[in-house]
């Protein structure tokens, strides 16, 4: 895996992934905020990097603007919608690096289709430190901004600063975490005390208590505690929804991104694009299966398969519906059901409509669509629109 000396010389594989979901979520994320009526939408890239690799790869900051300006198929708006996006899109790009920066700048001005961006991107070379990311918030005012964190390791990393800066409407966060660089400074004495700055009180020593190296339980279990670290520090004041996405290496490390919200739709938008970028691949064509939420390269497919759905089945969501079924009774519709079931859980909209599908088959609960018997023959194919409405069989 590249250091950083090399970080840019050519992009891991795992990188490709990251760069993939950022500019994938970006896209829907800005199509759906300019529906609002005025006003600027921000990409605030924190980190940005020079934006191509040495052997011309395009990386996240182009790939981002790319779906602006020259969408590639999966990306194309409406005529409408692209309109908007190119009169109320600006991007804020920094890099400690003034070398990066300059890069990165010619290269976005030599986009195709560059001068239609009413708001030319901005460029800093400020040094990101923690506790830095109110005075981004004046840099970029209150317009929903999705601020990209991707730091080389976690020193930078402001976990109640970015829970702070999601505050106003339509903000968010993608964070990338070296969960391998956390794990080794949490057992070095040099380091662990940055290691408690990011993760707070006594994560260090809870963290190194269940952590060893050699045992793939335990080694689980310590991920499981900073998951569970970061997640509680991200939802502290505003921050609702977190959903982790691992990727593995060849090499054996570990990384996260990690997408912090205060919408329901965010949340979801983003669990069906990390959805439909997990490998192994998953597709919303088969609902029936569960998709893994990690990027695993190919040659560790057959490592690490065994803890890739952690007990994650349609019958074990089923299971999981059946036992909460009393808070949502006697009757619940589809849509409130998703909505309230789902926040925090790694199943996608598909996977409920198969455990319902499964409760029904098993008589534990039938379908009404306005006030009579849903066709069977509908939930069969997958088809159960929100408003159905769930009655359970009790
Ligand atoms: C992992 S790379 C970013 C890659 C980039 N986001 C992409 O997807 O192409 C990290 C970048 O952060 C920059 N950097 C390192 N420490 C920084 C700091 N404290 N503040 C701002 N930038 C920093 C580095 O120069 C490097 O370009």
């Amino acid at each position: 895996m590249p250091g950083r000396k090399d970080f840019f010389n050519h992009p891991a594989a795992h990188t490709l992934a990251k760069s993939g979901i950022v500019a994938d979520y970006f896209a829907r994320w800005a199509a759906k905020l300019v529906q609002s009526p005025a006003g600027k939408i921000v990409y605030l890239d924190l980190f940005c990097g020079p934006g191509e690799f040495d052997d011309g790869t395009p990386s996240t900051p182009l790939l981002v603007l790319r779906t602006v300006l020259n969408p590639p198929p999966e990306h194309r708006q409406r005529l409408e919608v692209r309109k908007r996006l190119l009169e109320r899109l600006q991007c804020v790009y920094n890099d400690v690096d003034p070398q990066h920066v300059e890069q990165l700048k010619e290269k976005v001005e030599a986009l195709a289709n560059y001068t239609l961006l009413a708001h030319k991107p901005l460029f800093y070379t400020r040094k990101v430190e923690q506790g830095g990311l109110a005075k981004w918030r004046m840099v970029v005012g209150e317009h929903p901004t999705l601020l990209f964190f991707d730091p080389y390791g976690y020193k930078e990393v402001d976990l109640q600063g970015i829970d702070e800066f999601i505050g106003p409407y339509g903000s968010e966060c993608i964070l990338f975490l070296n969960y391998h660089a956390l794990r080794r400074a949490a057992s070095n004495p040099l380091m662990s005390g940055h290691v408690k700055e990011v993760l707070g009180g006594d994560a260090v020593e809870k963290f190194l208590a269940s952590d060893d190296e050699d045992s793939t339980p335990d080694a689980n279990e310590a991920k499981r505690i900073i998951l569970q670290r970061i997640k509680d520090r991200l939802t502290q004041r505003h921050g609702r929804y977190v959903l982790p996405f691992e990727l593995a290496t060849e090499q054996g490390s570990t990384f996260h991104i990690v997408h912090v919200t205060k919408r329901f739709e965010g949340h979801d938008l983003m669990r069906d694009r990390m959805a439909r970028h997990s490998v192994p691949e998953w597709s919303p064509k088969s609902p029936e299966s569960v998709p893994s939420f990690q990027y695993v390269e190919k040659s560790q497919l057959w490592l690490i398969a065994p803890s890739f759905f952690q007990g994650r089945t349609i019958d074990a969501l089923a299971r999981s519906l059946l036992e909460a079924s009393g808070e949502y009774s006697p009757s619940i519709s589809f849509k409130e059901l998703y909505e309230r079931h789902s926040p925090g859980r790694l199943y996608v909209k598909q996977n409920y409509k198969a455990a319902v599908r499964l409760l029904v088959e098993r008589g534990e609960a039938r379908v009404e669509k306005d006030g009579s018997e849903y066709s069977r023959k509908k939930l069969q194919a997958g088809k159960l629109p929100d408003a159905c409405v769930i009655v359970w069989n009790r």
